[in-house]
């Protein structure tokens, strides 16, 4: 059994995750979190939020997750939001085209011609059903379509990331938070994606929890806080080193990636560093991570430079937990042109430039004359009134001749509009959940201990009287009930051997267990076990609460 095969039997057994609708047989790609996967979800979301949002001064909303299709029509997902589908003419069961070519040893880029997918197909693989090599292939597309309410025609999506709900909202952000940039705006929420056949647990789900930021800047300016990671060292695959089929990163800092303009903005150098600060956390060390970046072709429809953030997970090698990618006017810009709302701000310039401007008088009383049904109309849009060859135009209808004057003004301008760039960090959460599984996995004297980082711990300490008599059980529920109301995940079990229970414990990586025993009812002291030395030491009752704030701090 390889490790993840380890790690889903232990995760099923213990309540960390499992495939959803077990009593149906299953439905591919859709995961439960139990008690303890809600418990570490929350702590890695936590702990995202300290890094990615708190520290930087973003702001975090919460939108829908269905979005009308003129939303995903505008930001291109409708035409590119796509993956190739092969079907099997025999059977006509249907798979990842690139998925089997990959099974079958041969990589292609996700660029590849639909028409060279189905001759390598057809040449090359087998359906793994039928054994037929007749195939066609499609592209399918991933996002699952929805009605709103009840008229067939309203048309909607389950939003594939959660991207779109800070690009629709940004005006409003933009006001609230006084028409500044750069402005960061996060987002937490459940993301879906209709998988052709999602099959890796966990890695490959239809729908998941994600953490995204948009930062949204002036791209002429830097990044104001790429100081505070400039020495952080960053193992880039750069495009050109995934071209040349390189295999080992470029070790760089922050500042150097920034500085030899290995990423397209320093604002990603920033979040590089900030996402391997957050792998480190979660028990990544840093040779088994890296920054791959994507060529052209494989990059999402809306990124000019993405980095995948990689790790690597023994049983599965190296799998994506994070995209980071400039995606710069691109979604603004759509929104802009699909809406007609103006989704510029207006940069403060350094110095005032004077302009001649042509502007259009309306003469209201020809106007009245001229236009005796629509004139009413015409006045109220007078704003919209545009200049062509010295005419006058509104919604591309000529003005005629006589209802205005175009006169010539100046004006001094202090300020520029401009369409502002994102660059965007974009974590999968389940992934997270299993990348510190996989290297908090240890035996020990043939035992599983899950040396979780504390910080992410589903549960924080554990609980038990020695034996369940003598009243030692009434004074560890005593101390249980204390270190709850003092803010401690804690769990009480009295069944078993206490060397059961600290092995159950230790399984489900709880870092600290405390026992009442004997001594307990003498002196008010108790033995606070470490999950991963095995050692234990005799701490007073009222100094447990203090002793074991230091130890998560
Ligand atoms: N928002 C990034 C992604 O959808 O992958």
């Amino acid at each position: 059994m390889n490790l993840q095969e380890k790690i889903v039997l232990l995760a099923k057994r213990r309540g960390f995750f499992w495939q959803a609708y077990e009593i149906y047989g299953g439905v591919g790609g859709f995961y439960v979190l139990g008690p303890l996967g809600v418990r570490i979800r929350d702590k890695i979301v936590e702990l995202w939020r300290k890094i990615f949002v708190k520290e930087n001064g973003f702001i975090e909303i919460e939108s829908p997750v269905i979005a009308p299709y003129v939303v995903f029509e505008a930001s291109g997902h409708v035409a590119s939001f796509k993956d190739p589908m092969a079907e099997c003419l025999q059977c006509k069961r249907k798979y990842r085209a690139d998925h089997l070519l990959k099974e079958a040893g041969i990589d292609v880029p996700e660029s590849t011609p639909l028409d060279e997918i189905k001759e390598m197909l057809n040449e090359k693989v087998k359906c793994p059903e039928c054994k037929s090599m007749r195939w066609n292939v499609r592209p399918f597309l991933t996002m699952f379509e929805t009605k709103i309410g009840p008229y067939t025609e309203n048309r909607g999506f389950l939003r594939p990331e959660t991207a779109q709900g800070m690009f629709v909202e940004f005006k409003r952000l933009y006001e609230i938070s006084r028409g500044k940039l750069p402005l960061g705006i996060a987002q937490i929420g459940k993301g879906f994606r209709n998988e052709i056949s999602p099959r890796q647990a966990m890695v490959r789900l239809r729908e998941f929890n994600m953490m995204e930021v948009e930062l949204f800047m002036n791209p002429e300016e830097g990044c104001p806080y790429l100081d505070r990671v400039k020495d952080v060292k960053l193992p880039l695959l750069t495009e050109e080193l995934v071209a040349k089929g390189v295999k080992e990163p470029v070790v760089v800092t922050a500042r150097e990636a920034a500085e030899r303009r290995l990423v397209k903005h320093p604002w990603l150098a920033y979040f590089l560093a900030l996402s391997k600060i957050f792998l480190n956390k979660l028990g990544v060390p840093d040779d088994k991570q890296r920054f791959k970046a994507k060529l052209e072709g494989e990059r999402a429809h809306y990124s000019a430079q993405t980095f995948d953030h990689e790790v690597y997970l023994e049983g599965y090698g190296w799998v994506e937990v994070a995209g980071h990618a400039y995606r710069t006017d691109y979604d603004l810009s759509s929104h802009m042109a699909k809406s007609g709302e103006d989704l510029t701000v207006s940069i403060p310039l350094d110095k005032p430039i004077k302009k001649v401007v042509e502007k259009v008088e309306l003469i209201v009383d020809k106007v009245k004359i001229e236009y005796p049904d629509k004139w009413k109309e015409i006045l109220k849009n007078r704003s919209k009134i545009k200049i062509k060859d010295g005419k006058a135009f509104l919604d591309d209808e000529e003005l005629k001749e006589g209802t205005y004057e175009i006169k010539k003004q100046e004006v001094v301008e202090i300020v520029r509009k401009i369409v502002p760039h994102v660059v965007e960090p974009s974590f999968g959460v389940e992934r997270l959940i299993l990348t510190a599984l996989t290297y908090a996995y240890r035996v020990k004297e043939d035992r599983v201990v899950l040396s979780l980082p504390r910080e992410i711990a589903p549960l924080e300490v554990a609980v038990f009287p020695l034996v369940t008599k003598d009243g030692l059980p009434e004074k560890a529920l005593e101390i249980k009930v204390m270190l709850d109301k003092a803010g401690f995940y804690t769990v009480y079990d009295e069944s078993g051997s206490i060397g059961r229970r600290y092995a159950r414990v230790d399984e489900i990586g709880v870092p600290f267990a405390v026992t009442v025993d004997y001594q307990t009812l003498k002196d008010e002291s108790v033995t606070v076990r470490d999950r991963d030395t095995w050692e234990q030491e005799r701490v007073k009752v009222d100094e447990l609460v203090e002793y074991l704030r230091r130890k998560f701090s």
